[in-house]
């Protein structure tokens, strides 16, 4: 597996990768109001805009993308990885590169709104449920999510 950029040429895979999770959340924790509103903001254009501004990385195996994870100031954004790969260790090597920048960068700690269906993971990750609430998105719709922060420890 390898990490590199994304790069505006990924837009519509990423797209894609995004909006099939999102279909699967809907099948288990979303309604299908929150879950069409998600994937209404996770259009190529919509990506564009609102992942401008935000390092964001994929992970690829044999040139598909197979998940991605984004970085702004402390806050850990859009981890997705491609439904037929979960549980394969693709979502832990993205935090982990995550966090390795965020260790250069000297931040103290990371934060993410992750998804009901996320906490597992992000708990196995360090993570500590902080709160859930519910965000406003593009179109209007509140979505249910949970707030989570990682302490890091700081580099020797
Ligand atoms: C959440 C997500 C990113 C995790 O990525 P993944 O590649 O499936 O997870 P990994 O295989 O790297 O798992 C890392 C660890 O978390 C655990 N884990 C992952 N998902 C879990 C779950 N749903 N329940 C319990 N444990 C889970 C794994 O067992 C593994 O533990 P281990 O290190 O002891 O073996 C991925 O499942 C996903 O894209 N989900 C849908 C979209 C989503 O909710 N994204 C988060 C938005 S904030």
């Amino acid at each position: 597996m390898f990490i590199r950029k994304f790069l505006e040429a990924d837009l519509e895979e990423v797209s894609g990768l995004v909006i099939s999770n999102i279909r699967l959340l809907g099948k288990q924790s979303y309604s299908k109001e929150e879950a069409n509103a998600l994937i209404k903001a996770s259009s190529p254009q919509e990506i564009s805009e609102r992942w401008a501004g935000r390092e964001t990385f994929v992970a690829t195996e044999e040139g598909k993308i197979v998940g991605v994870a984004g970085l702004k100031g402390d806050k850990v954004k859009n981890v997705f990885v491609q439904v037929p790969s979960h549980g394969k260790g693709i979502g832990k090597f993205l935090i982990e590169k995550i966090e390795s920048l965020a260790k250069e960068r000297e931040l103290k700690k990371l934060w993410v709104e992750a998804s009901l269906d996320a906490e597992k993971f992000y708990l196995k990750m360090g993570f500590k449920k902080i709160t859930q609430f519910k965000k406003k998105m593009p179109d209007g719709t509140k979505v249910r999510m949970l707030k989570m922060k990682k302490k890091l420890e700081v580099l020797e």
